[in-house]
């Protein structure tokens, strides 16, 4: 009887206790034409790794499927955000994946203690989620740029209604999609689980820092969540006929400003990324592409009016991107729609300033770059084609 009871009170331990959850994600950050990161957060420390299959119709239990665990010196490591790089992939191909959480519940000495795991259910088609690697060959791409965005769910689910299945291979947050980043709920929150909700598992979204995004306890840690190539907010990407140069504009007001706290030091910062932006523009992958498109947060527009923000980053990156044949430059920051033509400012390509009511939507092909800004109804505002 005794041992029943010690059997009972051991099986009731076990059914009680709660098994680790995931709370945000998964998403795509990062994706490449060979690689991709995968993203998420869990209620508990946990060992993590990601399953990848090809998108080939066998079942995704057909065969064992090489697993991916994130590292640290050639050690996996645990917590509870989760950052996991799949290498070795094809361009223009499509991945299907699932990924899995193992509770760490103690360590002691090298000893690891493991609970509970959790996993992505794969076996409906729409459960698993899809990394599809970018193609340089790719004949026409669309892609849809948002920003300014201040964590408004309503008006973020509303942009979003621009994606089109199957047709929008990725976006671009073009800065300020949060206020302030005092904590990871905030990112989450403000626009990351809306993202996930509607794509983010197998479409990527790229971020452009925002002044905003500076901000707050939590801006240090902003690779953290928004891993990039470069491990730095700016890196460069290309898919179908364009090359995307992606700049961080830094802080808008100067470094001394009051409101900084002595904590901002975007002068120099905007100095080194010029010089890595010199590199870029010298680069075959840069020099081949039919369209250069530049995303940055805060356009140097403005003349005498311009803060000293986007006033320096014009007078770091104009030089370099007016020997470079840009196409467009992409910003927001003013929350206005604007077009800027060489004649008004330092630069010898056109600015498209979005306003933060409308999506810009691109489609691309041997064509042209044909953007619509489409507003919170769906209605197109305005069209601009860039050859
Ligand atoms: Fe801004």
């Amino acid at each position: 009887m005794k041992k029943i009871l010690i059997a009972l009170v051991m099986l009731c331990g076990v059914y009680s206790a709660q098994a680790i959850k995931f709370i945000h994600g998964p998403y795509l950050q990062a994706v490449t034409e060979t690689e991709a990161t995968i993203m998420w957060v869990t209620d508990a420390k946990a060992l993590s790794w990601v399953e990848v299959a090809p998108d080939d119709g066998t079942n995704f239990y057909h065969v064992e499927r090489p697993r991916y665990y994130q590292t640290y010196l050639g050690k996996r490591v645990y917590g509870t955000l989760h950052q996991v790089r799949i290498t070795g992939l094809e361009p223009g191909k499509r991945y299907r994946y699932a990924i899995s959480s193992k509770e760490v519940i103690d360590v002691k000495g090298h000893r690891v203690t493991y609970g509970h795991v959790a996993t992505t259910r794969v076996y409906g088609k729409s459960k698993h989620g899809i990394i599809p690697t970018l193609d340089p060959k790719k004949e026409s791409i669309q892609f849809i740029v948002l920003n300014d965005i201040h964590a408004n769910q309503d008006k973020l689910n509303a942009l979003l209604n621009t994606y089109e299945e199957g047709k929008t291979d990725m976006f671009f947050y073009n800065g300020d999609m949060v206020s302030m980043v005092p904590t990871e709920q905030v990112l989450f929150d403000g626009f990351v689980n809306a993202s996930i909700d509607r794509f983010a598992k197998k479409v990527p979204f790229y971020l452009v820092r925002g002044n905003h995004e500076t901000r707050g306890l939590f801006a240090t840690s902003f690779l953290d969540y928004f891993p990039t190539t470069t491990n730095k907010p700016y890196y460069t990407l290309k898919h179908g006929d364009v090359f995307f140069i992606v700049l961080d504009g830094g802080e808008d007001k100067p470094d001394s400003c009051l409101e900084y706290y002595e904590t901002a030091e975007y002068d120099k910062y905007r100095m080194e990324e010029a010089e890595w932006l010199k590199k870029v523009v010298e680069s075959d992958e840069c020099k081949s592409a039919k369209y250069r498109v530049v995303l940055m947060h805060m356009p140097p527009i403005g003349g005498k009016n311009m803060w000293h923000g986007p006033k320096h980053a014009g007078e770091c990156f104009f030089p370099i991107l007016n020997k470079a044949n840009i196409t467009v430059m992409i910003s927001g920051h003013t929350h206005r729609y604007s077009y800027n033509t060489p004649d008004t400012t330092d630069a010898e390509f056109p600015i498209l300033v979005n306003g933060n009511k409308t999506a810009l939507k691109a489609n691309v092909d041997a064509e042209g770059i044909k953007v619509d800004v489409i507003d919170t109804t769906g209605a197109v505002k305005k069209s601009h084609t860039f050859k």
